[in-house]
């Protein structure tokens, strides 16, 4: 497509029609970003009344992970453009779809493909594109994987080849953990493939995301534009607060953005992308990239003057966006702390009277204790207070068992 998408009348025979594959608290704010452009959305999840099931115009609940259940319901609704929010997906099947024709994939089959496996991403970034990452090897046995880490050295990091949110992840300082290691990862992978990557462990300064967004420019030519870099502090491998704009060495900067111009070059397609990076003085590292919306860049709905989400729903559509930064800002992660069904949260009022603070919950109908069920967003004048201010709105929210 290298025009703008013509806009319909949802729920009837001109409307354009987006189908979410993954309905969680980032398809929640895209699918919001597509209704306030009156296209119509089907969003599409594991579990009944995910958080984008609530705000669409219909909801189903499939495995998304069974090729055939997924053509079956492509085939049912005939969605205009196709919108991967999650990495678990019978992405060979898009392939197949968008092979034929029958599908549009944001921002195109192969890029969740690709993304979708490590080994997919980083083969591409280190040995295709030889974009800087840490030493790595892969594993598919124990043996193997005493061998990679022998090779990339200690400490090191194993992680199961199809994971996300640090599931499966771990350290290692030493040879004799190695082990513990591959059964933690096992037991961490989304399908258990037993094959692990392990990386050598990059002693950065800080890491960033580099949101970036590939859109139609006024003479049909695809445009790439980056937004302000997100600074952010993972725990155990899943993310805990962000904040925009982080400050960087500006030759670090310019490496970042080539860096992520070549990844997303590469990936193709029109949307935006979370591209992950590690960055020590002027060095920069890539690390894996997402061709979606980013957790960390949830920051994007106080700081920017069009989220992340509605950069996305914008791009895919062939629409022109806006990446400017409206004010620095942070956001803090609240977590269930409980293993329960239909909780409830107290404290929202005094996390609402810090000052210049907002908050998402997300409405996930069951909390598990490290389970993500909302954000507070914070702006101020620098982002030092921001990120104050966003922790201590955040720490105010008590989930309760009612
Ligand atoms: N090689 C490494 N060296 C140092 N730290 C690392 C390395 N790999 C991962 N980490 C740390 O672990 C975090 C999570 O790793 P990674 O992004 O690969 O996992 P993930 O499960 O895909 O996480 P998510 O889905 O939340 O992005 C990184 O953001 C970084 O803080
Ligand atoms: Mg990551």
């Amino acid at each position: 497509m290298n025009t703008p998408r013509t806009l319909g009348t949802p729920l009837s025979p001109t409307a354009t029609k987006v189908m979410l594959l993954g309905s969680g608290e980032l398809g929640k704010e895209v699918i919001i970003a597509l209704q306030r452009l009156g296209v119509e959305v089907i969003a599409v999840d594991r579990y009944p009344n995910a958080p984008g099931h609530q705000v669409a115009h219909r909801a189903h609940v499939i495995n998304m992970t069974d090729g055939a259940a997924l053509a079956a319901l492509i085939e049912q609704e005939k969605p205009d453009l196709i919108v991967p929010e999650i990495e678990a997906i019978a992405t060979d099947k898009l392939a197949e779809l968008e092979a034929a024709g029958k599908i549009t994939c944001i921002p195109t089959a192969r890029a969740a493909q690709l993304t979708m496996n490590r080994e997919g991403i980083r083969r591409l970034a280190a040995e295709t594109l030889g974009l800087a990452t840490s030493p790595y090897h892969f594993a598919s046995s124990l043996e193997e994987l005493e061998a990679g880490a022998a090779s990339v050295g200690f400490p090191c990091v194993v992680k199961p080849v199809m994971s996300s949110s640090g599931k499966g992840q771990s350290k290692v300082d030493s040879a004799a953990d190695v082990k513990a290691a591959w059964d933690y990862a096992a037991a961490g992978s989304r399908v258990d493939s037993g094959r692990v990557i392990v990386e050598g462990f990059i002693d950065f300064d800080y890491e960033i995301t580099l949101l970036t967004v590939r859109s139609l420019g006024a003479d049909g030519q695809v445009v790439t534009q980056f937004c302000e870099p997100i600074g952010h502090v993972q725990v155990q491998g899943d993310y805990v607060e962000s904040w925009q704009p982080c400050r960087m060495d500006p030759v670090a900067l310019e490496r970042a953005r080539d860096i992520a111009g070549k990844v997303t070059g590469d990936l193709g397609g029109l949307g935006l992308f979370g591209v992950e990076l590690f960055v020590k003085n002027d060095m920069v590292w890539f690390s894996e990239v997402s061709p979606r919306p980013h957790d960390t860049g949830m920051v994007t709905m106080a700081t920017q003057v069009q989220s992340e989400f509605e950069l996305h729903a914008k791009a895919i559509l062939g629409l022109p966006v806006n990446v400017a930064l409206k004010a620095p800002g942070a956001s803090a992660v609240i977590y269930g702390q409980h293993e329960a069904a239909g909780i409830a949260f107290e404290g929202v009022a005094d996390a609402l009277r810090v000052p210049d603070t907002d908050i998402r919950l997300f409405g996930k109908p069951e909390s598990f204790a490290r389970r993500r069920m909302g954000v507070t967003l914070a702006t101020a004048t620098d982002v030092e207070t921001a990120r104050v201010n966003a922790k201590l709105a955040a720490s105010k929210v008590k989930p309760v068992v009612k």
